[in-house]
């Protein structure tokens, strides 16, 4: 049975990693300083790009520009042990703290799009930011033909592309000496604050000839502030992202919106394929910069189109995954099916197994109990034999006891009356008169043992019957009495007999009632020792023509055993070897109760005497 639940659970185990197949084995967070329709663009891409490797799960946060924020997140994952970790800080300096404890703790950090203020990080991803500002400024000398009044709209003044991008228009710049930029302020790469600061920056300048904007959200803002002054038209508005999409850089720069643009490339998939090199402990460059260009009208919607072409690729892609997802999902279910299938198969064979050794078991047993129960019998009928043969051989003792018994009586009898009538002669000389009477006693006590013999044989033969007939049992009761008192006086013993008032005129056996008394107080003068006391209570109880009537023989004897009692009426018992008798006395006397309707109680203790009560229905 222990075999089988450790098989039960082994086959569980084994169903369940089955099941699993695709774990977890690396973990990345991803903390996201904004919220934006570019890094939502990212985040995409570093999704798909991570179907691509095994067992890789991505969490995402975002701080929404708070620094505090950030930092926050950057602890939450390191809290919850993340292998590697990607961030786009919001500020260089507020979040380098966080990454740097990252670090410390081991956890390689990949920087993507903007930096900290330190060096300490695995690695980076982005376009070169100083390359874009020199770019821009590039093409606003040649879009003013050298000549003109710009107003630069710069990022979040902590982080790094807002340094860096403005740098390189200044460095440019400075070799345009008729290109003046009238006005550098911050939006903080939010739309609402362009549109703002372009409203006051109108007002106070009635010459802007270009609006260079650090991204295209800011550009879009100031667009919307010069419309709303009817200026619009006189301005050119330069950005950078160029997303495609709706309402985004490319589609502005189509409808005029803006003059131009710069890619500003999210790179989410490379900048996974690094975090997955870093993984791996694959080879990775530790600064990557991401390839940008310049949009302009002309080369706006051909951009356009690449770039639906590559979002219905990656549609295409997507619908792949997830039809791959489900493929793989039923191809789990399935696999786990045919585990269970095989498992319930093996269990269904360890039962059947179970069962049909149960069987041969059960069989062997039943077989082994028949033969057992085959030998039980055959002893059973050899007792039976035995005990039949027993009987036989004891009936046939008793028969020849019997015999024997009935062959004494007739010479017994022949040698009484003889000596009754020598003894009934007044010439003899006392010492013969005393041996005559000597030989009289004995030769009655020999006749009356072989007639209890001969009644007890009867009785068991169902032979011995009752001779009722009307007789005083109060007066009978007090002449067999006196035969006892001679023996009372010999042995010392006080001999008491007490007879309690009512109607002792009765038909009954007398002679067996007398035999019934002679052998109780033969008996218990037999075991009462000198000095002792034996009494005979005789009572009747009356119910109209019937009686019952009570008699009780006690005395303060040597008494008897449980185990003496059990037997007492058992025919040749003798409870003791000191006092050797026929052993027939006691059986006979409860023969003669049964065959009156009658019961004998005994009540005895060892050393302290024993009361007969016997109990016999009478007829008035
Ligand atoms: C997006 C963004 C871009 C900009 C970049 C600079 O959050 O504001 O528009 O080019 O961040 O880090």
């Amino acid at each position: 049975m222990r075999n089988i639940t450790l098989f039960i659970f082994v086959a569980i185990l084994f169903v369940l990693s089955a099941c699993q197949q695709n774990k977890i084995r690396y973990h990345i967070g991803v903390s996201q300083c904004s919220d934006d329709e570019w890094r939502q663009k990212m985040n995409k891409e570093i999704e798909r790009e991570a179907v691509f490797y095994d067992g890789v799960n991505i969490d995402f946060l975002t701080s929404k520009d708070d620094n505090a924020k950030q930092s926050e997140d950057i602890e939450y994952f390191i809290d919850k042990g993340v292998d590697l970790l990607i961030v786009s800080p919001n500020e260089a300096e507020a979040i380098a703290p966080a990454v740097e404890k990252a670090v410390k703790k081991g956890i390689p950090v990949i920087m993507v799009d903007r930096k900290i203020s330190s060096d300490n990080y695995t690695a980076y991803l982005g376009a070169d930011n100083y390359e874009i500002g020199k770019t821009a400024g590039e093409y606003i000398i040649t879009r003013l033909n050298g000549k003109g009044n710009i107003v630069e709209i710069k990022g979040l003044s902590g982080s790094t592309p807002a340094i860096e991008r403005h740098k390189g228009l200044m460095d440019v710049l400075a070799n345009a000496p008729d290109i003046r930029v009238i006005a550098s302020v911050k939006g903080d790469w939010q739309q609402e604050n362009a549109t703002d600061k372009m409203d006051s920056l109108l007002k106070l300048y009635p010459e802007i000839d270009l609006v260079f904007a650090q991204n295209d959200r800011m550009a879009s803002g100031a667009y919307n502030a010069a419309k709303k002054l009817g200026r619009a038209s006189d301005i050119a508005f330069v950005g950078v992202d160029a997303l495609p999409g709706n309402n985004y850089g490319l589609h502005q720069v189509q409808n005029g919106e803006l003059d131009a643009t710069f890619i500003y490339p999210t790179g989410g998939d490379k900048v996974l394929q690094t975090a997955m090199n870093v993984l791996t402990k694959q080879p990775y460059e530790k600064e990557t910069f991401l390839p940008t260009a310049l949009i302009a009208k002309t080369n706006a919607r051909l951009m356009q189109l690449q770039a639906d072409e590559i979002n219905s690729q990656d549609q295409k892609l997507e619908r792949l995954n997830s039809q791959i997802d489900e493929f793989w999902s039923r191809y789990s279910a399935q696999t786990s099916f045919l585990y269970v299938s095989i498992i319930c198969l093996v269990l269904f064979a360890c039962l059947l197994f179970i069962i049909i050794r149960a069987y041969w078991t059960k069989n062997r047993l039943n077989l082994e109990l028949s033969s057992q129960k085959q030998q039980l019998e055959e002893q059973r009928d050899q007792l039976i034999t035995l005990s039949k043969q027993l009987e036989e051989a004891t009936q046939s003792k008793l028969v020849f006891f019997t015999n024997i018994s009935h062959d004494f009586r007739t010479p017994l009898t022949l040698i009484a009356d003889p000596v009754e009538q020598l003894l009934e002669n007044d010439g003899l000389s006392p010492k013969q008169e005393g041996l005559l009477k000597v030989v009289h006693k004995n030769v009655n006590i020999l006749l009356r043992l072989v007639n209890e013999i001969l009644d007890f044989r009867k009785y068991e033969n169902g032979k011995l019957e009752l001779q009722l007939k009307n007789c005083d049992l109060k007066e009978a009761v007090g002449s067999w009495s006196q035969a006892f008192q001679s023996l009372a006086l010999k042995k010392h013993i006080h001999f008491n007999v007490g007879i309690a008032d009512g109607n002792y005129h009765l038909l009954i056996d007398e002679n067996k009632i007398e035999r019934i008394f002679f052998n109780l107080l033969s008996n218990a003068f037999k075991f009462t020792p000198e000095n002792g006391d034996i009494s005979v209570d005789l009572s009747i109880l009356t119910k109209e023509s019937e009686g019952i009537l009570l008699m009780k023989v006690a005395d303060n004897g040597k008494g008897m055993s449980a185990e003496q009692i059990q037997k007492i009426f058992d025919r040749f018992y003798q409870t003791d070897v000191n006092h050797a008798g026929s052993g027939i006395g006691l059986a006979l006397v409860k023969a003669l109760v049964d065959l009156q309707g009658g019961t004998i109680e005994v009540e005895s203790q060892k050393d302290k005497g024993t009361l007969f009560s016997i109990s016999i229905p009478v007829v008035f």
